[in-house]
């Protein structure tokens, strides 16, 4: 007898199935911000679009704005026609835009948060919400704590029955190692760690989920990932763009925290991990937590870190300004838009090969890539005028743009000529020649998890507490250290990250 075959529409493991979210509502506080309007409000549409929420989920605003629900729909429409990803749908927006509703008020304001009770016991009975929220604090850290606090005394933290409460935290979660634990003791108090959400947009990424898909799911990439082949990593996160309107969030936290502390360490915890014993979120936490662990800063920190303000200069062809001359940035800040840093992970894996990690803001081109670079051949039966331009083998994923993977090896220069020549050649997997499908943006993702309660590609609070313990160090010598070094807009940041690198006889790479 042959085994029946499985009804696709009823085997949850089946692929086909799309993962949509149950009955559901999201509520945005903070949502007359850049991060609301760019990235959270598109995304819930493209879901919509997509067909991944249910028919009656609800996006409720909360803001100090004396807006009615018509308003606040006017924005959400403004943001998702200038954003979204998806096209323009008139019956998916008209759906979605039944389930819009504002509630102006201060975090403060304790009728702001009856109201918002009201809206949405009102929600749970027109729209069939179910009870279920998410919170999404997008909104400056300093607000965490009373925003979370009223949460709790207005019984909006309380799930009752089947139904469930979440928080979503955008970083940064703290300033440091000490502020960080402080905010954890907060929302711990009030939502049990299964219900709370860290967002690190770079786990969203395709390209950075593919880190793990390309080492674990190949067999010939892992036999050289280790410290025999392996000479350094070099990742990357340069941004061409100063930093916008967001003077009073930037100047406070600076390249290292605003960067360093969350996507590049995250990417060094994927790229350095061991293979995890499943794809679950605790198994990866596990492994990441180790490598995290294992990380250890240079000795000499005048030596092996770096950082850098950015002078005017010139960005695609017009004319930018430097940091100091940004509106509400006081021209005494000593706050870096550019950091670098050596880390050794000290594993059996990785002992002896630096990671460097380098981010800016106004350099030459935006690119996040991870550049594995491996040693040179122990011998080479070539002469050496054949050699010259032979650089090392490298890797590079590139996260974004032109998102792929790029292998770089020796090739023999073709010719008749009477001596061999060698020069470095790549061959290239690119996403777009491969896949016909577009990447989902990283936020798509994320608030979809959020909805299904899917936690893998959200970092936990041990991994955000060693993370704050790589750094702090970093930052308090800084501190001792005066003005960061100006680098010209439009180029690939301060000389003294160019040195770094050179003391270790090496180079960055010129993405
Ligand atoms: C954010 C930082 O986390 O990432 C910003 O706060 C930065 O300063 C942004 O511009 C970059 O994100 P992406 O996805 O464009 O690389």
């Amino acid at each position: 007898m042959t085994e029946p075959s499985p009804n696709p529409l009823r085997d949850p493991q089946d692929r086909r199935l799309p993962r949509i979210a149950g009955p559901s509502s999201l509520v945005i506080f903070g949502v007359t911000g850049d991060l609301s309007r760019k990235k959270l409000m598109p995304a819930v549409y493209d879901l919509a679009n997509r067909g991944l929420l249910p028919p009656g989920f609800s996006l409720v605003g909360f803001a100090r704005r004396d807006w009615a629900d018509e308003d606040f729909a006017q924005v959400v429409h403004d943001a998702v026609k200038e954003h979204a990803r998806t096209p323009w749908r008139e019956e998916v927006w008209n759906q979605l835009a039944e389930g819009f509703r504002f509630v102006p008020g201060e975090f403060d304001d304790d009728d702001a948060f009856e109201r918002l009770k009201a809206t949405i016991a009102e929600l749970d009975e027109v729209r069939g919400t179910g009870g279920n929220y998410a919170f999404y604090l997008s909104i400056p850290p300093k607000f965490f704590a009373p925003v979370v606090g009223q949460l709790k005394e207005h019984g909006l933290a309380q799930a009752a029955g089947a139904s469930w409460r979440r928080v979503v935290v955008e970083k940064p979660f703290g300033r440091d190692l000490t502020t960080a634990r402080q905010l954890n003791a907060v929302v711990s108090e009030v939502f049990p760690s299964e219900s709370v959400f860290r967002i690190d947009h770079y786990l969203g990424k395709e390209t950075v989920q593919n880190i793990l898909a390309f080492r674990f799911a190949n067999a010939m990439f892992e036999p050289v990932w280790n410290s025999h082949y392996v000479d350094h990593v070099q990742i990357t996160m340069a941004e061409d763009i100063g930093i916008g309107g967001r003077a009073g969030y930037y100047d406070e936290i600076g390249a290292a925290r605003d960067v360093i502390q969350n996507h590049l360490l995250q990417l060094v915890a994927l790229v350095a991990m061991e293979e995890p014993i499943a794809f679950d979120a605790r198994s990866l936490r596990v492994e990441k937590q180790k490598v995290l662990s294992a990380v250890a800063l240079p000795g000499r920190l005048d030596q092996h870190s770096a950082r850098g303000q950015y002078a005017a200069g010139w960005q695609g062809g017009t004319p930018v300004q430097g940091y100091l001359q940004e509106q509400d940035i006081p021209a005494s800040s000593t706050t870096e838009t550019y950091a670098a840093l050596r880390l050794d992970v000290e594993t059996r894996r990785w002992g002896g090969v630096p990671f460097y990690l380098r981010t800016g803001k106004r350099l030459g081109r935006r690119v996040t890539e991870v550049a594995v670079s491996f040693k040179r051949a122990p011998h080479l039966p070539f002469s050496e005028t054949a050699t010259e331009s032979l650089g090392q083998n490298a890797l590079v994923m590139r996260i974004q743009p032109d998102e792929g993977v790029t292998l770089r090896f020796g090739a023999k220069v073709p010719g008749t000529g009477s001596g061999t020549e060698l020069r470095d050649v790549n061959m290239d997997f690119a996403y777009g020649g491969a896949f016909v499908e577009s990447s989902p943006e990283a936020y798509e993702r994320l608030i979809l998890d959020v909805l299904l309660g899917d936690p893998p590609l959200f970092p936990r609070h041990e991994e955000v507490e060693l993370s704050w313990q790589i750094l702090d160090p970093v930052i308090a010598h800084w501190a001792t250290q005066g003005r960061p070094e100006q680098y010209d807009a439009g180029g690939w940041g301060p000389t003294c990250a160019d040195q770094m690198l050179a003391r270790d006889g090496r180079t960055w790479r010129r993405p």
